[in-house]
């Protein structure tokens, strides 16, 4: 008997190469200053700015969510990229705020912006789903499975912080990046995304309620089991070691060294963690991109925002090759090489 034979010659092809060809950012206009969260917790400018180097961030409007700040993120990107909502085939968010359990973030993004043709869904990997995004995309397109891929890390943190602890509360803030991938000839586009994860942690930085093991009751609200904890010390170390190792093997697979870089876009946590980070790899500040400063850190959305923001003011030129590197709660880690 003959084998079936299948109904796709797809698998068949050459594996295409993948590029970021628009990207896009959002963050509410609402500042929170450092001298704000002073009346809030008992904290200062001093402290903040010297432990961290976030000088402010921003605060979603009453009635504005995850999924209002991922569309005007995408939107942008879209404009960019001159590419139209129903050319898109595929819209992934990374989010651990999502406006709801579901529908998903994307599902409600892709309402938002006019597309009735893309697969969507959301990416729960803390501060690295537009990382993880990034290689899905870019899997899904370099196979020929999709043409078109919206990616965006998008966070409304504020919904999740416990006002009063101030361990937490100086750290985030809300915003949304976003960028669009598609096959680009003649570039290498996304050369190579090195990801990981380290389950064993998940305790030094996690929120425990809001799912089915503590479900919203007004007990475990009341004991603020919705809202962010974290070690920060314990997360400290484990970001600047895991971020310089998936660096150092995105570099090292994709057949470059540091010195090849044109920018490194590490996620916006800490400026004490990016210098560390930026020392080990030995990468001048010169070339590493931070505007932390601005949006404290913002999880998923912090490296597209970056990314966004080192795009619009030409730190990159066509050609020059980028890297990006995150980390984040579960534990989750992930590093892309670029050709722009
Ligand atoms: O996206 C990934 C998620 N998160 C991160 O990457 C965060 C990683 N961790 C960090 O960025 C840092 O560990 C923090 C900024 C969170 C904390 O900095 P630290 O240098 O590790 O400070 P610490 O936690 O050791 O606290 C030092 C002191 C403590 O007081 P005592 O115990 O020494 O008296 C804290 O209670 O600073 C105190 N403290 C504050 N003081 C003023 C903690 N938060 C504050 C604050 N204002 N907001």
């Amino acid at each position: 008997m003959n084998k079936p034979q299948p109904r796709t010659t797809r698998l068949h092809k050459p594996r295409r190469t993948v590029s970021i060809i628009g990207t896009g950012s959002y963050v509410p206009e609402r500042i929170l200053t450092n001298a704000e969260l002073e009346k809030l917790v008992d904290t200062n400018d001093e402290w903040i700015v010297s432990r961290t180097g976030i000088k402010e961030r921003r605060i979603c409007a009453p009635g504005e969510h995850t999924s209002d700040m991922a569309a005007k993120a995408a939107r942008a990107a879209m404009e960019k990229a001159g590419v139209t909502a129903e050319e898109i085939d595929m819209i992934i968010v990374g989010t651990i705020t999502p406006d709801m359990s579901f529908p998903n973030t994307a599902c409600l993004v892709q309402k938002l912006i006019g597309n009735k043709r893309a697969i969507c869904f959301d990416l729960s990997a803390a501060c690295s789903g537009f990382l993880y995004g990034l290689e899905i995309a870019q899997q899904f397109i370099s196979s020929r499975a999709c043409n078109t891929v919206l990616v965006i890390g998008a966070d409304k943190l504020s919904g999740v912080v416990d006002w009063t602890d101030r361990n937490t509360c100086v750290l985030f803030g809300d915003g949304a990046g976003a960028a669009i991938l598609r096959h680009r000839p003649g570039s290498h586009g996304v050369i190579h995304t090195t990801m990981g994860a380290d389950g064993e942690f998940g305790e030094i930085l996690h929120m425990p309620g809001g799912g089915s093991r503590l479900p919203v009751t007004k007990e475990n609200i009341d004991e603020k089991h919705n809202t962010i904890k974290m070690s920060g010390k314990d997360v400290y170390k484990q970001a600047v070691t895991a971020m310089v190792s998936a660096a150092n093997t995105a570099l090292e697979t994709a057949g470059l060294q540091t010195k090849d870089l044109a920018c490194v876009i590490p996620h916006q946590a800490n400026m004490r963690i990016i210098e560390a980070i930026g020392s080990r790899l030995g990468v001048g500040s010169d070339r590493v991109f931070v505007n932390l400063q601005r949006y404290g850190n913002t999880s998923a959305a912090a490296v597209a925002i970056a990314l966004d923001e080192a795009n619009r003011t030409g730190r990159m030129k066509q050609d020059d090759y980028i890297l990006l590197v995150v980390f984040g709660g579960g534990l989750t880690w992930a590093s892309s090489v670029i050709q722009w």
